[in-house]
């Protein structure tokens, strides 16, 4: 699929690495709707790239909000061709704490909701959309998911957090055989570890560590490096139902 002039809904859109691809697509002639909880930095980043974005104040869990974001994105653009799903959170917390108490089940559940089924909650909304237009090309749609390692590779603390993104991995195959007679690919990413607001908290000595376990390149990953592989996705027909790790060949021990 061309990437000019097409739009895509982009979620967790106002940080990191939904940021880094709306700012990307958006330099190679694509609409973006940055589709974020965070208002302030959405908004931001939506007046600095000014006619080709819209921000639209979305929670992925939520059905009217996200169908809201996509209607605002098709009223100013007039058509989706595709979704690129970053928003996401990371939950960490073990089975059981240090006395022996069980993990707050309510917290497990969250990590679920927001990285799985906001997942899937986006992407049938959006698959809807291209399904309703009428266009001729090959490419109809693409819906790009982001997992992570730790789908493959969860460390301890990681349950929830490596649950939902296994189960974004899992989600992949079936939606792309299912939407492969619209013309709609599916997709996913799997990150290793990115320089993002969500990496800024570990303390400086954890990411040096890190950055020394990455076989090569030892650094963390520029977020430009997730959006460009986004960008060749779109651009690459043949890519379909594959789950493509981007990571520095780091395997989480
Ligand atoms: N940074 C990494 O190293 C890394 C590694 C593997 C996977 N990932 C995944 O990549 C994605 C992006 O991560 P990031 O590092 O850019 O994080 P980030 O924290 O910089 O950005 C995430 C964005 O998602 C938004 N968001 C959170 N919950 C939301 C919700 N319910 N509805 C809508 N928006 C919501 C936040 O407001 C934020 O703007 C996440 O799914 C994350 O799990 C990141």
């Amino acid at each position: 699929m061309q990437i000019k002039n097409k739009t895509f809904l982009v979620t967790g859109g106002a940080s990191g690495l939904g940021e880094a691809t709306v700012r990307y697509l958006v330099a190679q002639g694509a609409n973006a709707i940055i589709a974020d909880l965070n208002e302030e930095a959405g908004h931001k980043l939506a007046s600095e790239l000014s006619n080709n974005t819209i921000f639209a104040k979305c929670d992925v869990t939520s059905e009217e909000a996200v169908q809201a974001a996509i209607e605002a994105g098709v009223t100013k653009f007039n058509s989706l061709n595709g979704s690129i799903n970053c928003a996401g959170i990371v939950v960490v917390q073990k089975l059981l704490d240090r006395e022996g108490n069980p993990a707050d089940l309510a917290k497990f559940s969250k990590g679920i909701e927001i990285n799985l089924v906001g997942t899937f909650n986006v992407a049938r909304l959006v698959a809807a959309q291209i399904v309703k237009q009428q266009t001729d090309e090959e490419d109809k749609g693409i819906i790009i998911n982001t997992a992570s390692i730790a789908a493959f590779d969860g460390q301890v603390g990681q349950g929830s957090y490596s649950a939902s993104k296994s189960g974004v991995v899992g989600l992949n195959l079936p939606l792309a055989r299912e939407l492969a007679r619209y013309g709609i690919r599916v997709m996913t990413i799997a990150p290793g570890v990115f320089g993002t607001p969500m990496m800024s908290k570990i303390p400086d000595e954890a990411r040096h560590a890190l950055e020394q376990s990455v076989p090569y390149p030892k650094r963390l990953g520029a977020p430009e490096e997730f959006a460009k592989l986004c960008a060749h996705i779109i651009d690459n027909s043949y890519l379909n139902g594959e789950t493509i790790r981007v990571d520095g060949a780091i395997r989480m021990a």
